[in-house]
């Protein structure tokens, strides 16, 4: 459970926190919610380019238009009290994964996965899509939707 409350919480990180992790807080927000969870969830990304800017406009005309809501997003840097707090720390891909083990104590690694290792998708990581097309975003949201069913299967079967 998180240290701010019992209740489990869940951080997504991708690079810049504009366009993978924020799309997975919006995506993830509404399947918990629809679920019946009632999680802690927030983004980040391990670098800074972009603090405190909403996520990208293709993000989320994407995701709005499939019933996600990106309101009051705000892009932020992984810190170090992140890894106290959050139980699971979900990486969009290798890259970033290998950021988040550099930057956290040991004893925090195991609560550090990659995100679509909750689905069975033959993919890994979630792709890049900053410098690519609409396709590249469509993309990321099937992924992310598969992988947020997927993990709240698991929390479902934890509790
Ligand atoms: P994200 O995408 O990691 O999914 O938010 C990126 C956003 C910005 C940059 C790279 C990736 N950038 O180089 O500014």
């Amino acid at each position: 459970m998180s240290l701010m409350s019992d209740k489990i919480a869940v951080l997504f990180v991708c690079l810049g926190n504009i366009c993978r992790s924020p799309t997975a807080e919006a995506v993830f927000k509404k399947k918990a919610h629809d679920a019946g969870l009632d999680l802690i969830i927030d983004s980040a990304g391990t670098h800074g380019y972009h603090i405190g800017s909403p996520p990208d406009k293709r993000s989320q005309s994407a995701g709005t238009d499939r019933g996600y809501s990106f309101s009051g997003l705000k892009c932020r840097r992984v810190d170090d009290d992140d890894f106290e707090k959050f139980d699971y720390i979900l990486s969009m891909d290798n890259s970033n994964l290998k950021n988040l083990h550099g930057m956290s104590p040991s004893e925090h690694h195991h609560k550090i996965h990659l995100f679509l290792s909750f689905c069975d998708s033959t993919e890994e990581e979630v792709p890049d899509p900053y410098y690519g097309g609409k396709g590249g975003f469509e993309l990321v949201l099937d992924l992310i939707e598969h992988a947020s069913d997927g993990l709240i299967s698991h929390i479902k079967a934890q509790s």
